[in-house]
């Protein structure tokens, strides 16, 4: 693979032998940011999740090396320290490359990781922001996640830990509150227990839950239900895509 000379750095987010991590929003190529999407547009060498779909990559520059690290829950995949020293590796080379991650890089996207692997091996590093799939899922179901009649905190939890089981160690009594949002990550296999958990905690069986599967994408899937019924409607329909669920009355409103 040559570098093209003449591509330009015109943004401190494009210069070469530098690592941007970039968010590629939940799949809707239109969900891009400007900025996401030129920098895809440059890039020498674009890493990237599983999670991002081909009309997504198909938007990188046409000679940008390609390179799948994706993790997904029961399939093999890179290893965060190989995916931080190929990082390295090909901008020590003098590439400009692209982090692309689903989402946003910040939100349970292991940025963090990979912005110290980045800084204590002297490689400059950047991020470009992403549209998240709780706002994305919000945007689709036409509700606020904030609605002020309902909810005055809005918090993101994981549903699954290193192992794979719900975290132990989430904030039950934050989770309980019955004015906040809450979006669960990565929980499509741990929401029941999730729910089972936040019912103990003091919240409400009937507060409203609603599972976005593949959110912005064509074969977006819905299940509107409540925190007692959402865990049974995942199970019964045991979906293949990224689910988020959103949790809390605002999103009935
Ligand atoms: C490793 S986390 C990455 C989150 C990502 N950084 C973000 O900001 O959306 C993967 C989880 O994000 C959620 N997710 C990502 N894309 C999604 C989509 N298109 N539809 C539904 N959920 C999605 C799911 O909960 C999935 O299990």
């Amino acid at each position: 693979m040559t570098i093209d000379p003449s591509l330009p750095a015109e943004s401190p987010n494009l210069v070469k032998g530098h690592v941007c991590l970039v968010g590629a929003g939940p799949g809707d190529p239109e969900l891009l940011t400007v900025k996401a999407l030129k920098a895809l547009e440059n890039a020498d060498a674009v890493l990237h999740d599983t999670l991002v779909p081909e009309t997504v990559l198909a938007l990188a520059h046409p000679n940008a090396l390609k390179i799948a690290v994706g993790k997904r829950a029961g399939r093999s995949s890179a290893k965060q320290a190989d995916i931080n020293a190929e990082l390295i590796r090909l901008a020590r080379k003098g590439y400009f490359v692209v982090r692309l991650k689903s989402g946003d890089p910040a939100i349970f996207g292991r940025a963090g990781e990979e912005l110290a692997a980045c800084r204590d091996a002297g490689v400059a590093v950047s991020v470009i922001a992403g549209v998240t799939a709780a706002t994305a899922a919000a945007a689709s179901l036409g509700v606020s996640l904030t609605h002020r009649d309902h909810a005055q905190r809005l918090q993101f939890v994981t549903g699954h830990s290193r192992d794979g089981t719900l975290p132990l160690n989430l904030d039950w009594a934050g989770i309980a509150d019955p004015h906040a949002t809450t979006a669960l990550y990565m929980g499509a296999r741990t929401v029941e227990q999730f729910a089972r958990e936040a019912i103990a905690a003091g919240l409400a069986p009937d507060t409203p839950a609603i599972a976005v599967e593949n959110v912005s994408l064509k074969d977006e899937q819905i299940w509107q239900g409540t925190l007692a019924t959402v865990g049974n409607l995942l199970k019964a329909a045991s979906p293949e895509g990224p689910v988020i669920v959103l949790v809390g009355r605002a999103i009935k409103a």
